[in-house]
């Protein structure tokens, strides 16, 4: 991947690197229990935008980070992901038929296949980030596993989904939605992007802070578009159910801000995460990249 590759060229390359990735790491179909290892593989091959692969391997490109490690760093994080939006799909949770223009999986096999496929995952993304060649420094990696845990767990995506289930029907402050979303959605962008940059070197306190910065503002937007798409696009542009928000009462940036004032949002995160990354030079060029495509993204 060269430095003056168009963007979509680039983010091609690593969605289909990643995708490769993923299907070398995921249990073969061939093995028992061949059920399980079939609905894993449902729910992480052939889908998804792949946004936080392509923000390790955008963050990668600050410190010339090795390809191979970059590689199980985003397959991990991609499948703590998938586990995520399986769990969230199932009956107890959101109760969503339809991911990535699919049945979800709970629907395609069934609930308890859902619930260890997210438990399987969960594991999987752990054993990929600790195996192999990844790291020449033990202490690095260390870092970098300990990152993954904390964003997904309890202080993280798991904390966040659980403010997101204990909302519904409640009017939240704008902190408090703010806060809900920094978990369920930010944290594990954030660990994307410093486990990019961590693949690379250790990192300064103030490169810590500034990739800080461009994560916090990124993983909020993200999230900020997912509730503009949800009440703006439809099930088909989507792959996944348009107007749920709303059906479901959950409290979200367009039901407190409105739609205008949420785009204005997402714009005015995305000159910030611009802002944060100008230490970097051109080689935040990627990151920067993607904060557009978060922002500008139709699905
Ligand atoms: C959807 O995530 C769930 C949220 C955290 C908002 P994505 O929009 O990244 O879903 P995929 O991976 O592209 O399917
Ligand atoms: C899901 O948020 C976030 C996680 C899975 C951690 P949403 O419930 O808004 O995601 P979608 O809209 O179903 O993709
Ligand atoms: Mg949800
Ligand atoms: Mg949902
Ligand atoms: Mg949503």
């Amino acid at each position: 991947m060269t430095a003056g590759q168009p963007f979509a060229e680039w983010m091609k390359a690593v969605q289909s690197g990643i995708e490769h990735a993923l299907d070398g790491f995921l249990p073969p179909v061939s093995e028992a229990p061949a059920r399980l290892h079939a609905a894993m593989r449902y729910a992480v091959l052939d889908g998804g935008k792949r946004v936080r692969p392509l923000l390790v391997y955008g963050a990668g490109e600050l410190f010339g980070a090795d390809s191979a490690v970059l590689a199980r760093a985003a397959a991990a994080v991609e499948m703590i992901h998938a586990y995520s939006l399986v769990h969230d799909d199932m009956p107890c949770m959101d109760d969503d038929a339809l991911r990535r223009g699919k049945p979800t999986v709970h629907v395609e096999f069934d609930e308890a296949t859902a619930l260890l496929v997210g438990d399987a995952l969960q594991s999987q993304a752990f054993q990929v980030l600790s195996e192999g060649e990844t790291l020449a420094d033990p202490e690095r990696q260390l870092a970098m596993l300990r990152l993954l845990a904390r964003a997904a767990g309890a202080g993280g995506m798991c904390g966040g989904q659980a403010i997101d289930l204990a909302s519904v029907g409640l009017t939240l402050a704008l902190g408090e939605l703010e806060r809900m979303h920094q978990l369920k959605t930010g944290a594990l962008l954030r660990a994307s992007v410093l486990l990019g940059a961590l693949a690379g070197k250790r990192l300064e306190a103030a490169e810590v802070a500034a990739l800080e910065a461009y994560a916090e503002a990124v993983g909020l937007a993200f999230q900020v578009v997912d509730d503009v798409l949800d009440a703006t696009a439809d099930s088909a542009t989507l792959g996944k159910t348009a107007g749920k928000d709303a059906a479901d009462n959950k409290p979200t940036y367009v039901s407190i801000l409105g739609l205008a004032e949420s785009k204005a949002l997402a714009e005015k995160l995305r000159d910030d995460a611009h802002r944060a990354v100008v230490p970097f030079g051109e080689k935040a060029r990627r990151l920067r990249e993607i904060a557009d495509l978060v922002v500008q993204r139709k699905a």
